[in-house]
């Protein structure tokens, strides 16, 4: 039998030699989440005495972290406005800056609209956007489309898990014949390829489809401007798309040349980047 002491300070001191900054909250989050012990417990108990198997568990857990795997995916879940999501290798880890665009949406949404408008999400990894805006706004049909089948199946169990009706489809959006739809929100692939070789360890565990944005990083965006000029027939009232801060100019450039006459926005994220572009 080892002490919950025990597997505090060896987990710290792997944690501190592998580099990791959070140490100390990951430390938290990977043994209260495995002892189904709050992180206040984990805090202020010492003497609690943990089973071999237990034990054993844990540093299994310990091990992929420090070979680089996220803390979310080890654990299965990722909170997203204070709620958790299920995620797995197949989807992106939500990120707390796309927390925002439920709230620019809530902000930029034109009040007094008839009630029964299509939202779609493009590119819904986990759903987390999808089943937000369904939450917030039970009035709108919520649509999400995704080009990968695996992240679909995690979208759903997320859907169901919040009891939220969202339509899904298994689509890419050059191939989306979806249309008619309101309201559209995107965190698209945004990384440009060049730069997928240098990334951090952690993102190497996360799907390249979801990271990919060609060569320039506006592969997917132009594709969504693309389709909902051909096929939606730019029947959008707003548009919302998180986007890398470095590509910021050439995303504007190209919402230009698809909406000259509409009201185009940058809007900063919590480290004041620049993180989403609006179009009204
Ligand atoms: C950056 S992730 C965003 C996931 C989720 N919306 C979030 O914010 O956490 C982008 C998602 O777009 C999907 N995707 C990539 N290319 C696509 C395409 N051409 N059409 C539709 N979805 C695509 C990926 O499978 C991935 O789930």
């Amino acid at each position: 039998m080892k002490t919950l002491n025990e597997i505090k300070n060896y987990t710290i001191n792997k944690f501190r030699e592998a580099g990791l900054i959070n140490y100390q909250e990951e430390m938290l989050m990977i043994i209260s989440h495995s002892m189904s012990l709050s992180k206040i417990d984990i805090l202020t108990e010492s003497n609690i005495k943990i089973s071999t198997d237990k034990y054993s568990e844990i540093k299994g857990k310990i091990k992929r972290r420090i070979l680089g795997e996220p803390t979310a995916q080890i654990l299965g879940f990722r909170n997203f406005l204070d709620e958790k999501y299920i995620v797995d290798k197949n989807v992106l880890i939500p990120r707390f800056e796309t927390e925002e665009i439920i709230d620019l949406f809530k902000i930029n949404k034109k009040v007094n609209e008839k009630e029964g408008f299509n939202c779609l999400d493009i590119g819904t990894g986990s759903g987390v956007i999808a089943i937000n805006i369904k939450k917030k706004f039970p009035e709108i049909n919520v649509s999400a489309i995704d080009i990968s089948k695996k992240a679909l199946v995690v979208a759903t169990k997320n859907a169901i898990e919040k009891k939220v009706n969202i339509n899904f489809f298994h689509t890419s959006i050059e191939n989306c014949n979806l249309s008619n739809i309101n309201y559209i929100l995107s965190n698209p692939p945004y990384i440009r390829t060049s730069k997928l070789k240098n990334l951090s360890k952690d993102l190497t565990y996360e799907p390249i489809i979801a990271l990919d944005g060609g060569k320039d990083g506006t592969k997917i965006i132009n594709s969504i401007f693309n389709w909902e000029n051909q096929i939606n027939k730019n029947n959008a009232s707003l548009i919302i798309l998180e986007i890398d801060p470095e590509i910021k100019d050439r995303v504007i450039s190209l919402a230009k040349s698809y909406y000259p006459k509409n009201k185009i926005k940058i809007h900063k994220d919590l480290n004041y980047l620049d993180r989403f572009i609006s179009i009204t």
